[in-house]
């Protein structure tokens, strides 16, 4: 049986360490409100200001608009756009193409996924003028309702679309991997006689390991802060309930302690983060 299933036993001297649901709620209302309370000032500084202004720094530079001409799914699109925009905003704002959807707008999701030059790329983290001339294929691009792109039809038959939101990304992805299984170096890897499942493994999905690696260790960062949550609302023995009780008992030798570890350790996950790229990809070198 776990920890969290068993009774506590409490003595009478412990029983001021011990954190309540009341008081776990207090804690938490009470590092919402701080958090609340800066963004409430944030809202009045802007609310304070003339009407035009933003909060922009002063030497922010304006708006350069350039033309660009994308070849999107075969069509050429000329664009006069600010030299800022990504080719997910072009793509949808400019061209009209609705289809690679916006998620998280930091490479973390997939949902804006698109093909540039045969690769898949988070559309959402390149310019758009970086594709002046290149070509990019959309979900628009693969097939329509009445011609479908294989692909599109293995995702209808197998019923593998969720939501359907990102799916568009998913199925973009899905085709330019298969594409990946005809590049040049896997086609040397094969002629070298390597097993498939060497050529797969060792080859195709270690070079699609990086990205991979990159969310891991961001997402440490999430799991780190939620088990403040998860260990006060289940009542877990663990560090972040620790760190609650410290809080709510105001022992601040204990709240810098608990802040130090998950430091150290947050930044440990993003060396060994860093280390693992220059083992993944031999092109890396830290030296
Ligand atoms: S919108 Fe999430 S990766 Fe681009």
């Amino acid at each position: 049986m776990n920890a969290a299933a068993q009774p506590i036993n409490i003595n009478d001297d412990d029983k001021t360490a011990i954190m309540s649901r009341r008081t776990m709620v207090q804690a938490s209302s009470a590092l919402l409100s701080t958090g609340l309370a800066g963004l409430s000032m944030a809202q009045q500084s802007v609310a304070a200001l003339p009407a035009g202004d933003t909060l922009m720094a002063p030497d922010d530079p304006a708006p350069v608009f350039m033309r660009v001409q994308l070849q999107v799914n075969g069509k050429r699109y000329p664009l006069n756009i600010d030299g800022r925009t990504t080719v997910l905003d072009a793509l949808r704002e400019h061209c009209g193409l609705k289809g690679s959807k916006k998620g998280c707008d930091h490479g973390q999701c997939g949902a804006c996924t698109v093909i540039s030059g045969g690769r898949r790329i988070n559309s959402c983290l390149t310019l758009a003028v970086m594709h002046e001339g290149g070509k990019i294929t959309t979900i628009e691009g693969l097939g329509t309702p009445e011609n479908m792109h294989p692909m599109q039809r293995a995702f209808v038959k197998h019923d593998g679309y969720q939501c359907g939101y990102c799916t568009p990304g998913q199925i973009c992805s899905a085709v330019a991997m298969l594409g990946e299984l005809k590049a040049d170096y896997v086609r040397t890897a094969r002629s070298k006689g390597l097993p498939e499942r060497d050529v797969i493994g060792r080859h195709v999905m270690r070079n699609a390991l990086l990205p991979f690696v990159t969310i891991v260790g961001l997402m440490m960062a999430n799991f780190i802060g939620g088990t403040v949550v998860t260990e006060s609302v289940f009542t877990y023995p663990g560090l972040g309930r620790l760190l609650i009780q410290a809080i709510s008992t105001r022992d601040y030798p204990l709240i810098q302690g608990c802040i130090l570890f998950i430091l150290v350790v947050f930044v440990l996950i993003n060396l060994l983060v860093d280390v693992l790229y220059a083992y993944i990809d031999p092109r890396i070198d830290y030296g």
